[in-house]
């Protein structure tokens, strides 16, 4: 019984988010991208190796010369070189890190007491190489949708390690080969994992500058954040974002859902940004709502050179109902979507079905508007889609239009004699007003200071690829 309502209550609870998961958006990192991610991690790493410090070391042995009292002190590394190193993906688990070749130098000085009152002093240098280190990372994501790493295994190995030391006898040597060197190379060792491991979790800060809730404008903001942990292939990082628009602050789920789609193999850029049909269309549903889609047209908003005006004088030669009893008016027009519009991705293009109404008003001597007619508008437009820094914009221009009469309050006419006059209306003032806003584009999902170079953008059946390299200006 209590087994069966936890049962339940998890459905409940998780059903909705199970549903609801498919992604908007996926993000691919291909090896090209992981190889400037290994550039970035290794110049990480050698900064992190510079700051080994090794504590001061004292001890007595017995050597030929006799009971040695020494210390080494002042110990620190003057270089460190990482000349060889690859990353690689686990398929279903995380990425693996392997460093090969390294070296380290390290300069200190010496100190030793002998034969009771004997004392020297020098300094000396110890060149580690063939130093290798192996660690593996997890990438997953965050409570807030965020990608985070996380070093889970790492081991680090010195090869070898010579001794040059300035001053001092040649009994010194042997000192430092037979007892010294091996403490010298642990104390070594013993820090680099700890440093990988946290120059891996530096990377976290930059990965939680993805703006996971992107603000659009005064209406929308778009989510990024990511509906599952990253998925690991042979080739790829894939993750998964949610790339969807929502009214600021006030999240409603839009009647239809994200269809899975999957990116073609391409591989010649760092990364892939796929944006599915879903993100567009969620957008169009949130400015629908937000009552955005609608725009009053008035005759000082049509160009000065076009020789149709709207006053009651154009509409009454086509009406002449409207001349007749509204003579030397000026009219306005009230044009408005009437569903959210539809955006249809095919291969190559970008299709926007819009549905709306025009409603015609005459503009009395004391400004009232009287309504003189609604027609029901449907409009088949065509959209190209380009990039402006880090976002998307778009151009749409009217393929065709239809009006039929939905009321008229001046008697019956023929709309089909309207067409000229809301097409020049449509294409003259509507359409680019439109324009200047899908100019500003919206953003896409970006770390930081993103700058995308050598972008290619292609319309695929139901998502737009954008394949990019990427640079960060700090
Ligand atoms: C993120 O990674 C850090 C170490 O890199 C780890 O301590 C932390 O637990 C991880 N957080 C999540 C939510 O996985
Ligand atoms: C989408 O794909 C994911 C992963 O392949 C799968 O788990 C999920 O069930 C799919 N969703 C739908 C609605 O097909
Ligand atoms: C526009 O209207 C037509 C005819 O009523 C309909 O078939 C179509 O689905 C509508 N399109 C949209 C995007 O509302
Ligand atoms: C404005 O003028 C129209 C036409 O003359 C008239 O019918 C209407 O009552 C007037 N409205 C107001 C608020 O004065
Ligand atoms: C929209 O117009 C384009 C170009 O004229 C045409 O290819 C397409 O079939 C039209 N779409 C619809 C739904 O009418
Ligand atoms: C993907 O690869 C195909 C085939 O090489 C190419 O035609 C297309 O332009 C590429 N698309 C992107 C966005 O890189």
């Amino acid at each position: 019984m209590t087994v069966c309502y936890s049962c339940c209550l998890a459905l409940l609870v998780f059903a909705p988010m199970i549903l609801g998961s498919n992604p908007g958006v996926e993000v691919r990192l291909t090896q090209k991208g992981l190889e400037y991610g290994r550039q970035i991690g290794m110049a990480s790493i050698q900064k992190k190796l510079q700051t080994i410090s090794i504590p001061d070391m004292s001890g007595k042995e017995r050597v030929k010369v006799g009971k040695v009292e020494y210390r080494l002190s002042n110990m620190h590394i003057v270089n460190v070189g990482l000349p060889s190193s690859t990353v690689n993906l686990v398929p279903g688990g995380g990425v693996t890190l392997a460093i090969s070749n390294a070296f380290i130098n390290l300069r200190g000085n010496w100190r030793v007491k002998y034969l009771r009152r004997i004392r020297d002093s020098g300094s000396f240098e110890l060149n580690v190489n063939q130093l290798s280190v192996s660690a593996t990372m997890a990438v997953s994501s965050d409570p807030t949708g965020r990608p985070n790493v996380s070093s889970t295994s790492c081991t680090a190995a010195v090869g070898s390690a010579r001794v040059k030391f300035r001053g001092g006898a040649s009994w010194l040597y042997n000192l430092f080969s037979k007892y010294i060197d091996r403490a010298l190379r642990k104390a070594m060792e013993k820090q680099i994992c700890p440093l990988v491991t946290k120059a891996i979790s530096d990377v976290n800060p930059h990965l939680k500058t993805l703006n996971v809730l992107a603000e659009v404008d005064k209406y929308a903001e778009v989510e990024y954040s990511m509906v599952r942990s990253p998925t690991v292939s042979q080739s790829y990082i894939d993750l998964s974002l949610k790339g969807e628009f929502y009214n600021i602050g006030r999240h409603q789920e839009p009647p239809f859902a994200a269809q899975n789609f999957s990116l073609p193999p391409n591989a010649s850029r760092m990364l892939y940004i796929g944006l599915s049909a879903f993100t567009l269309n969620s957008a169009a549903f949130v400015y629908d709502r937000a009552g955005a889609l609608s725009l009053y047209v008035t005759d000082d908003m049509i160009p000065k050179i076009s020789p149709i005006r709207l006053n009651t004088r154009t509409f009454g030669t086509f009406v002449p109902q409207i001349a007749k009893r509204f003579p030397n008016l000026m009219v306005k027009l009230l044009v408005r979507a009437s569903a959210n519009p539809v955006v249809r991705l095919e291969p190559g293009r970008v299709a926007v079905q819009a549905n709306g109404t025009v409603t015609a008003y005459a503009i009395q001597a004391n400004g009232t508007l009287t309504p003189l007619f609604m027609l029901n508008l449907e409009t088949n437009i065509s959209a190209q889609v380009l990039l402006k820094g880090m976002r998307l914009a778009a151009a749409v221009t009217l393929n065709r239009m239809s009006l039929t009469l939905a009321t008229s309050y001046v008697g019956d006419f023929q709309v089909r004699a309207l067409d000229s006059v809301l097409q020049m209306v449509l294409k003259l003032v509507v359409i680019p007003t439109v324009n200047v806003q899908l100019a500003k584009g919206y953003p896409l999902p970006a770390l930081g200071k993103m700058e995308l170079v050598n972008t290619q953008l292609q319309i695929y059946k139901d998502f737009l690829l954008i394949g990019t390299d990427v640079g960060f200006t700090a």
